[in-house]
């Protein structure tokens, strides 16, 4: 039988385990995969946070697609500024493809608002967006992505790509953060 997780020091709780989030996953892949089925999509990863959720979504889909990345930065801590900038751009060109964006999570909506408006002057077939976290409470602009892995309640989580100042993306399952590790890092 496998070994219980232990969590890290600083999480007050696993939220969602390492089994739970990589079995929602393959369903995710299945969907997207039956979804654009006979098509081509672009994933397009939004740095950093999409780096393990996009490396398990990619092996489960069954189709042909590329992978682009872009970096985006809106956060100063467990804060969104609201002002998002770009810090690094997709190398392919979006003219007629199946845009998939892919995020780690979405909260009050913000980041990819901006983004959907910038890539859909790019000239795509479609562009939708594939989460696998959802904060609907937090929302600041209606917006609601077409997949989503798990919806979560308004607590600040790290792990499975998710940061809070650089830091536990290493963690292989969903944590809420302790709000003592929160308070120790301010301005660090
Ligand atoms: P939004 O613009 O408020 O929707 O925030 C989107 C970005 O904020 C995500 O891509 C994350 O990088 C970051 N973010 C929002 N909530 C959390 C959280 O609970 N933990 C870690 N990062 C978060």
């Amino acid at each position: 039988m496998a070994e219980a997780q232990k969590p890290h020091p600083d999480i007050e709780r696993i939220l969602i385990p390492e089994e739970d989030v990589r079995r929602r996953i393959q369903e995710l892949a299945r969907e997207i995969s039956r979804d654009y089925a006979g098509r081509t999509p672009m994933l397009v990863g939004v740095l950093k946070g999409c780096i393990l959720f996009l490396s398990e979504l990619i092996k489960e889909i069954e189709l042909d697609c590329s992978v682009d990345f872009i970096c985006l930065a809106s956060y100063t801590g467990t804060n969104s500024s609201g002002v998002v900038r770009m810090l690094l751009d997709l190398r392919d060109s979006a003219q007629g493809r199946d845009m998939l964006v892919i995020e780690d999570i979405v909260d009050t909506g913000l980041t990819i608002g901006y983004l959907m408006q910038n890539l859909q002057t790019r000239g795509p077939r479609t562009v939708e967006v594939c989460t696998l976290l959802d904060k609907p409470e937090c929302r600041k602009i209606g917006i609601q992505p077409k997949y989503v892995g798990f919806r979560i309640p308004n607590d600040f989580v790290v792990g499975f790509g998710l940061d809070y100042n650089e830091r536990y993306r290493n963690l292989p399952y969903i944590g809420v953060l302790k709000p003592s590790a929160i308070a120790s890092r301010k301005g660090s």
